[in-house]
């Protein structure tokens, strides 16, 4: 593979290049278990009664969206789309917010040109590219939104000539200023709300904004560098991806995909480590051949400084985020955060990536409303989930006892620490969401081609079980799990399949989905998720969008609302040819949602020119309130 098709790839493909799946597999024992799965589910039309494993039962198909929704959504649900749009129901209204390139503070003021992108010298003063997870606080009455990119896509940002490969060190800058997070205030005018330029609040944080490093992995050997020797002052935050927020208001920006960042331009470093993350060989964005810092060869270690949850205060511009240890080195996609009947708090997090686990921690000590939080992310214990078929499942303690690593080890290698202990292998964990109405959290699991395939980059057994019960699982499914006694900490849970997405257009198996999955109401790749404060669950969809094969009658990408109590999911909106649809808040009043819409094709939103990601506003002409 060359430079240039590397950059190509989605992120998941991109783990696919680093560990190719073997020309050759036996795969017979994976086949027969699979056929004896599929014999238990007993084909799509029992999923809601006779399997308990697919829900309530009380989930039932209809014909068209409208039925869908009808009964239980504040909306009519509306239909797929195939075009470069934003649709949303009737009575709804959608504008943009803010689009990649959009100033930030007025010197920035024409910093986006239409033909070349994001000038360098402006491009930490404006909105970064690729929006994805976001949260809204408020700070005295005003309302500032932390909202990730995620990454880039050199083709668009840089010059032609480059191939989508940075050129010099000033590509290479510009890549960075437009990732990271974004802080920025949003005031409502009479045209919707904008954002406040030059707001005292506004702020970005790039790949080299300098942060520290907390809890027990800091000052660890493995987290020192020449430049950092003390191993707890680290710079940048990188391909945040999915958010969460703390009970104390404050964000929780999720670093995913940072292996990408890495390359060797020299012999590259030993160790298990590097090849369970993925990291080794040329770069994403060849960073290493114009910044020491990502290249492997000369500096092994800066890798395992990122990977983590970093907390950031929204509402302190002179704040320093801060890397948190204690919640484990992996592919976060995003945080939900709960609290226990004790005082203590809980943080559910899964790892993207294929065959990989769930994971949860619980800090050792307690929390109470506006008491304090020192502490809180820092000394705790980490857990992964394991499923069994028998819808109970268990939180397994990365304890050294039982993985034989020490505490340093496991929270740098966390994946590791997870296959010695016996983890579940997962279809792809995305974002988890916790219901604020009762005590029950749900994981979206977005898909895996490679369940019943291969095993995981750890070499561990994904073979197909009650809870990844389809191989080459192209369309995904959302798990939900209730903790024993209704405690966030306990040890012990009891799980279900919210919604096995899947096309019965095209299928009368397991492959057409659970029972609460229609002609008109179906999608594939469940990927966010977020409760509303009335406790519905609202989905956003990162998947196939070509409308046609396994995916006919899927359209472009999707937000859903669905009810958890009867099981109804109905559509709300679309967005563009190629966007996915990712990150969700409510403005303080309600009544506005602000969504994010990431890497749009053709020339969304200004119609002529680069597509530009953008985070839209979505509200009731009636000026009712969401949840
Ligand atoms: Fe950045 Fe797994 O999504
Ligand atoms: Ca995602
Ligand atoms: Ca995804």
């Amino acid at each position: 593979m060359t430079d240039k098709s590397l950059i190509d790839l989605s992120w998941d493909d991109f783990d696919e290049h680093r560990d190719p799946r073997p020309d050759t597999n036996d795969f017979d024992a994976v086949v027969d278990k699979a056929i004896s799965r599929r014999g238990f589910l007993g084909g799509a039309v029992a999923f809601g009664s006779g399997a308990a494993v697919f829900g309530t039962g009380l989930f039932h198909a209809t014909g068209s969206a409208q039925a869908a929704g009808h009964a239980a959504f504040a909306f009519d649900p509306i239909d797929v789309a195939t075009d470069f749009d934003v649709h949303v129901p009737a009575g709804y209204k959608s504008e943009v917010l803010v689009r990649w390139g959009d100033a930030l503070w007025s010197d920035a003021d024409g910093a986006y040109s239409a033909e070349t992108g994001v000038s360098v010298d402006m491009s930490d003063k404006v909105f970064g590219e690729n929006t994805d997870g976001m949260e809204l606080f408020e700070v005295d009455g005003r309302e500032v939104i932390a909202v990730n990119s995620e990454y880039v896509n050199p083709k668009i940002n840089l010059p032609a000539a480059s191939e989508g490969k940075p050129q010099n060190a000033d590509e290479v800058k510009l890549l960075k200023n437009l990732q990271g997070v974004t802080v920025m205030e949003v005031a409502r005018g009479d045209a919707g709300y904008a954002v406040v330029k030059d707001s005292p609040f506004n702020r970005r944080i790039t790949h080299e904004t300098e942060m520290v490093l907390a809890g027990p992995l800091a000052g660890h050997d493995l987290v020192k560098t020449k430049a950092d020797p003390s191993g707890t002052q680290v710079k940048g935050t990188m391909n945040n991806c999915g958010s969460g927020r703390t009970l104390w208001n404050t964000y929780l920006t999720c670093e995913e995909n940072f292996n990408g960042y890495f390359g060797a331009t020299g012999e590259e470093p030993a160790g298990e480590g590097y090849k369970r993350y993925g990291i080794g060989g040329e770069g994403r964005y060849a960073y290493e051949k114009f910044d020491p810092r990502y290249d492997i060869s000369t500096e092994p270690n800066e890798p395992h400084r990122h990977g983590f949850i970093t907390e950031i205060d929204p509402t302190d511009p002179t704040s320093t985020p801060i890397k948190r240890t204690a919640l484990g080195r992996f592919k976060h996609e995003n945080a939900s955060m709960a609290h226990a009947l004790d005082g203590r708090v809980v943080v559910y997090m899964g790892d993207d990536e294929r065959g990989e686990y769930l994971y949860r921690y619980v800090s050792n000590g307690t929390w109470q409303e506006g008491g304090a939080t020192e502490g809180l992310l820092d000394d705790g214990q980490l857990y992964v989930a394991k499923f069994n078929d028998d819808m109970t499942g268990e939180w397994l303690a990365l304890t050294p006892e039982a993985t034989s690593m020490t505490e340093a080890e496991i929270l740098c290698f966390t994946r590791m620490a997870a296959s010695a202990v016996g983890g579940t292998t997962m279809d792809r964990p995305e974002w988890v969401a916790t219901n604020p109405l009762k005590a029950e959290a749900y994981c979206a699991l977005t898909n895996n081609k490679n369940r019943g395939v291969k095993p995981n980059a750890g070499g561990d057994d994904t073979s197909v079980n009650a809870v990844n019960p389809r191989e080459t699982n192209h369309y995904g499914q959302i798990v939900r799990w209730t903790p024993e006694n209704g405690n966030h900490a306990a040890i012990d849970f009891t799980w279900d399949l919210y919604v096995m997405a899947g096309n019965p257009t095209v299928y009368d198996n397991e492959y057409a989905g659970s029972q609460n999955v229609n002609a008109g109401n179906m999608f594939n790749s469940p990927d966010g998720m977020v409760f509303s404060s009335d406790g519905m669950l609202w989905i956003q969809t990162d998947g196939n969008y070509k409308n046609e094969g396994d995916f006919e009658g899927m359209g472009n990408n999707q937000m859903l609302v669905g009810n958890p109590e009867t099981g109804e999911i109905a559509r709300f909106m679309t967005v563009p040819y190629g966007a996915e649809v990712t990150g969700l808040c409510w403005s303080l009043d309600k009544k506005v949602a602000f969504v994010g819409v990431q890497h749009p094709g053709g020339s969304w939103p200004d119609g002529e020119g680069k597509p530009r990601s953008s985070v839209v506003q979505v509200w009731r002409e009636d000026g009712a309130t969401f949840g």
